[in-house]
């Protein structure tokens, strides 16, 4: 570690917490979390999440309304988007390897108020996140329910689309079934994930493989499908850079590609929670890039061959909704592979909904041990050494979240939270380069400051590409979390109690 000292000057809302404290933190026995993965578990665990809803969902939507065959070159920059931001992460993750991912780099960087707001939002992420993924795998399941001839009541199936009521109840007893799992132990999670993700990566290569047979070149024609005006959209559905600039509403076309790659950006979310689990990683210096990198390259390389495979089985403007993967099959007369599909979908969501919980469990729980929410949630359970407190209270409010999830207009706005984060870590490396030259950094982001500041430009291209009432909400939220904050946060911080010095001091207990 740095022989400087870090004094952590700054008061107040922008207050940072010291790299050493952050790491010192960790060693707190009750507070702290086992060191058990390795870099092969993180590329396990991040491919574990990042595919999902993303392929087997948004890809049928997307190619028949914003993109048409052309979806393969949104995949290709939500990919290059998400690299950035990973080389981004990559050095702060081996930098100051400890549970909270963004959270945590801008607490050492930008500051407590930065800090909190990343926390915030990152619920957009990670809560929200899993109940999305939790009603795309309530759908699944229903499908391969059906083929089999059983139906749930209506009631119980998931929102209605036109009368907003019903309740999920499959999404509902997932999520309650993964924080059970959770609570006992990140171990046996990342056993039973290695398992799911081995299913499904042979899914998608099934796809890929004998899809290839059955591609019909004129499926091909036109690659990007002319800009046509979109129809029957309201101003605040508009995405913000058309209603901003003044742009006749339309979709395909070039700047369909562009809002085709805001909203498949979803499919790569997770890059990010490999950072999350820094805490738990035996040599997170070393290992961390690796997984989070290594997985990032696996998933562009299989989304881009799913995209253009599925589009060449089935014209774009035929593909389905809800089961597009599954349905390209059937299209070609051949439902034993769709029967298939569809089962290692469910699995394979399984997988990103538990990885997601995680996600938001290690998030709240490096949160509360710095006396930002209750320090009683940072509490990990005696014998599995799980943060279970917060675990066990995230799980049953997602589950009814996600019980009563609309999933369209929650994954878009999954992404511009995500997003935000991705442009507070970038600007954070930056900051931190400056402030903390002296830090060892097993892993460190080339061309800095170009390339985060790339990285922040392309991530607010992105957002602007989304629908100008995701921003809304968007704000919404952010601004609740600033009243949060100013009620209980500021007072309550262990850094604030310590008179902003980041010192030993901070050591009070719940
Ligand atoms: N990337 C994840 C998915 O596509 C969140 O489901």
């Amino acid at each position: 570690m740095s022989t400087r000292p870090d004094p952590g000057t700054r008061t107040g809302a922008f207050r940072t917490k010291s790299i050493e404290q952050s790491i010192r933190d960790t060693e707190e026995p009750e507070h702290g979390l086992r060191r058990s993965l390795s870099a092969l578990d993180l590329t396990v665990f991040g491919v574990g999440v990042i595919i999902g809803t993303g392929i087997f969902v948004l890809t049928g939507a997307v190619a028949k309304e914003n993109a048409g065959p052309a979806t393969s070159i949104a995949f290709v920059i939500a990919g290059v988007v998400c690299g950035l931001a990973a080389l981004c992460y990559a050095e702060f993750a081996s930098t100051v390897p400890v549970a909270g991912s963004a959270y945590t780099f801008s607490y050492a960087s930008l500051g407590e108020l930065p800090a909190w707001i990343i926390g915030w939002d990152l619920v957009l992420e990670f809560a929200l996140g899993t109940a999305v993924v939790a009603v795309g795998w309530s759908g699944y399941i229903r499908s391969l329910l059906d083929n089999a001839g059983w139906n749930l009541p209506a009631a119980l199936s998931g929102t209605n689309h036109e009368t907003g009521f019903g309740f999920d109840l499959l999404a509902f007893l997932l999520v309650l079934l993964l924080t059970v799992v959770l609570v006992i132990g990140v171990k046996l999670s990342a056993r039973v994930t290695t398992a799911v993700v081995a299913i499904k990566v042979a899914v998608v290569l099934l796809v890929i493989v004998a899809g290839s047979f059955f591609i019909t070149a004129s499926n091909y024609d036109p690659f990007i499908p002319p800009a046509e005006p979109a129809q029957g959209e309201s101003g605040l559905q508009q995405p913000l850079i058309q209603v901003l600039f003044g742009y006749e509403p339309t979709n395909f076309g070039v700047l369909g590609i562009f809002t085709a790659a805001s909203i498949v950006f979803f499919a790569f979310i997770g890059f990010d929670v490999v950072a999350t689990a820094a805490e738990e990683t035996k040599l997170p210096q070393r290992d961390m890039p690796r997984g989070i990198i290594g997985s990032l390259l696996i998933c562009t390389v299989l989304y881009v061959a799913v995209s253009i495979v599925v589009t060449g089985m089935q014209h774009y403007t035929e593909l389905t909704i809800d089961a597009p993967l599954a349905d390209a099959f059937k299209s070609t007369g051949h439902p034993w592979y769709a029967g298939v599909i569809s089962f290692g979908a469910v699995i394979g969501l399984t997988s990103v909904c538990m990885i997601l919980l995680l996600g938001q469990t290690r998030v709240f729980f490096a949160m509360s041990r710095d006396g930002l929410l209750p320090r009683f949630f940072s509490r990990v359970h005696p014998r599995f050494a799980t943060p279970y407190r917060a675990t066990v209270l995230l799980g049953v409010v997602i589950a009814i979240v996600a019980g009563l999830t609309n999933i369209e207009e929650l994954a878009v706005l999954v992404n511009i939270g995500t997003l935000f984060a991705v442009v507070v870590v970038a600007l954070g490396v930056i900051i931190l380069r400056r402030t903390r030259p002296d830090l060892p950094r097993a892993f460190r982001t080339p061309l800095v400051p170009l390339l985060p500041i790339v990285s922040v430009a392309a991530s607010l291209w992105l957002m602007l590409n989304l629908p100008t009432e995701t921003w809304l909400r968007f704000g919404a939220w952010m601004a609740l979390g600033v009243v949060v904050y100013y009620l209980y946060g500021r007072s309550h911080s262990r850094l604030s109690r310590a008179g902003g010095q980041g010192r030993d001091g901070a050591r009070d207990t719940p």
